[in-house]
């Protein structure tokens, strides 16, 4: 039978070979993702992505539990991690332990992932020291993008790197296996990848960063719109649209189905 990479595995990879990890939300893709990735985010930003909501704030809890089971179910061999959504876990430690215990049993996935850094820093090591492994996510919040007033690339201003990378030692002291840096400048990336010895994990930040990760359906070219960080490896979209547009002409011209597809 195929190990799962454990925890203890994508820690060590600090300073190693960069970790691969993509998103997945629901069983076919995550397969495919399975065979190449070191682990799996069912991210929040499935609210967005297959929900068409218009930012991850309104995402539920059960939502995430749904889909988590929808890629353990699909995968054997990558770690997965599933997301907090916004407001399951900011109140305290124990709502966190309790919501994220829930994730955990209810999915079987392998770690859960927050936002935030010193502030959620007594949370994270809660969780840690009572069997749930946690994954941290600073620089572009996209849960506390009402407070940064959009989704704003984080570190243009030098002054504000200091907080920034007190952020990324505090989570990694309180016990975050690894950390998830997004939409920050690169320099302040390669300063926070320097400061902590748990490997990072960037999205619009550093080549430099112990691994990256991309929204699947980002990289996919599902959405016709992607930031700049985001570089497109397939053409999906387009792939879809003409596949659905000879479907419905066929239709339409009685071609299909055809002989080969009835039963006689
Ligand atoms: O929700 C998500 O997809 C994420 C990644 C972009 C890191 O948090
Ligand atoms: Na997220």
């Amino acid at each position: 039978p195929v190990r799962r990479t454990t925890v203890p595995q994508i820690r060590a990879r600090k300073g190693g070979a960069p970790i691969v990890s993509l998103t997945s939300y629901h069983a076919h893709t995550a397969a495919i993702v399975d065979r190449y990735a070191d682990f799996i985010l069912v991210g929040d930003s499935l609210g967005m992505v297959m929900h068409g909501m218009d930012s991850t704030i309104g995402v539920p809890l059960d939502l995430m539990i749904m889909h988590g089971r929808a890629v353990v179910r699909g995968t054997s061999r990558a770690l997965i991690v599933v997301d907090m959504p916004f407001g399951s876990y900011e109140e305290s430690p124990n709502m966190a332990f309790r919501n994220a215990a829930k994730v955990m049993k209810e999915t079987q996935c392998g770690a859960v992932k927050l936002e935030g850094g010193a502030r959620m820093a007594e949370t994270i090591r809660f969780l840690t020291e009572r069997g749930i492994p946690v994954m941290a996510h600073i620089g572009l919040t996209p849960q506390s993008s009402h407070v940064m007033g959009g989704f704003k690339t984080q570190g243009r201003e030098e002054d504000t790197w200091a907080s920034h990378i007190d952020d990324a030692r505090a989570v990694a002291e309180a016990g975050a296996f690894a950390l998830v840096v997004e939409g920050v400048v690169e320099p302040l990336a390669d300063k926070i990848t320097a400061a902590v010895d748990i490997p990072t994990i960037g999205i619009g930040a550093s080549v430099n960063c112990d691994g990256q990760i991309l929204v699947l359906e980002d990289m996919l070219g599902l959405n016709p719109w992607v930031p700049k960080f985001v570089k497109k490896y397939g053409d999906l979209g387009p792939a879809i649209e003409h596949a659905v547009s000879d479907y419905a002409e066929e239709v339409r011209a009685r071609s299909f189905p055809a002989k080969d597809h009835v039963y006689r």
